[in-house]
């Protein structure tokens, strides 16, 4: 009656997918310790790494659950410990991990009444509790691996996609925290034609390349004159790290999910070794500390 989970870290919108795109890393996430327990509650009995709010109302793994537990109709009690690896506001799904990796350990120790794509709504309230806002493009891939795209919020509808077997992702945490809140705040509400032709292009290209594994294309279609030029001036030195991936023989550069981490992603591990050990050369050289993480895409 209890589960260790690792809960993957995710980067969410891949430039031109904002809100609808997402991908799964398979090295850098969390360790949760979800147990059942007989006092009917769900509890958040330990946190260590970072601190977070432990009153299950206020945590998003908490919140999660218990929509799982009312959707359910059931009375089960949950314990909850998390380890916590991915710092809250990093852009890497700090809060989806916790959320799905949570929903996920509960289905499993019920005896799976939902299917992953199913506890996606439920995670989805932990997002909302983190950014008031209920976005699956981090918690999609958390539940599901790979890349998952979302066709439609409502109704749900998500899709997985192929994953390029060679595809590499390098992940550069510079330490500032931007809260999703604020950086979807600063975001316009409104955006010319010419700039969606632009961006259900790139989006429908990238899709295709990730069937067709054309690493090339998937370069190519990383691009976003929506968000990103918006959100990347709260970034440092995003500019030049972003010419210094591609000189470096990244495929794309871009923001992971809301910030400030932003992420290369590369063909093959000794690409991105090369690309991992230039934005460490360059940052050691700035004045911000900062984590770089390289992983693989499952
Ligand atoms: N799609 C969300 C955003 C992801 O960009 O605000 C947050 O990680």
């Amino acid at each position: 009656d209890e589960m260790k989970v690792f809960a993957p870290a995710t980067v969410a919108n891949l430039s031109c997918g904002f809100d609808v795109l997402g991908c799964c890393l398979d090295t850098v996430g969390d360790e949760m310790k979800i147990s059942k327990n007989d006092l009917g509650q769900v509890r958040i009995t330990k946190i260590t790494g970072q601190d977070l709010p432990m009153e299950a109302d206020n945590n998003v793994a908490g919140v999660a659950v218990k929509a799982l537990l009312k959707d359910l109709k059931s009375g089960q009690g949950f314990d909850i410990e998390i380890d916590k690896r991915i710092k809250p506001g990093s852009g890497i799904g700090s809060s989806a991990a916790s959320s799905a990796g949570a929903v996920f350990a509960v289905n499993r120790l019920l005896g799976e009444p939902y299917t992953s794509k199913e506890l996606i709504s439920f995670a989805m309230q932990g997002e909302f509790l983190a950014s008031g806002n209920a976005h699956a493009d981090n918690v999609a891939p958390a539940l599901l691996g790979g890349f998952s795209l979302v066709r439609s919020y409502c109704p749900l509808e998500v899709l997985s996609l192929p994953v390029p077997s060679e595809l590499r992702m390098v992940v550069l945490h510079p330490l500032i925290e931007i809260k999703t809140r604020d950086s979807r705040s600063i975001i316009k509400q409104n955006i010319s034609l010419k700039s969606a032709i632009n961006q259900w292009g790139n989006l429908g290209a990238l899709v295709s390349a990730l069937y067709t594994e054309d690493y090339d294309l998937l370069g190519r279609s990383l691009k976003d004159e929506i968000v990103e030029p918006v959100r990347s001036i709260l970034i440092p030195y995003f500019n030049e790290l972003d010419k210094l991936s591609k000189k470096n023989g990244a495929l794309g550069f871009g923001i992971s999910g809301s910030g400030p981490s932003v992420f290369a992603l590369c063909r093959g591990d000794e690409n991105a070794e090369n690309v991992k050990a230039a934005i460490q050369d360059y940052y050691s050289k700035k004045e911000i500390n900062f984590e770089l993480h390289l992983s693989g895409i499952n």
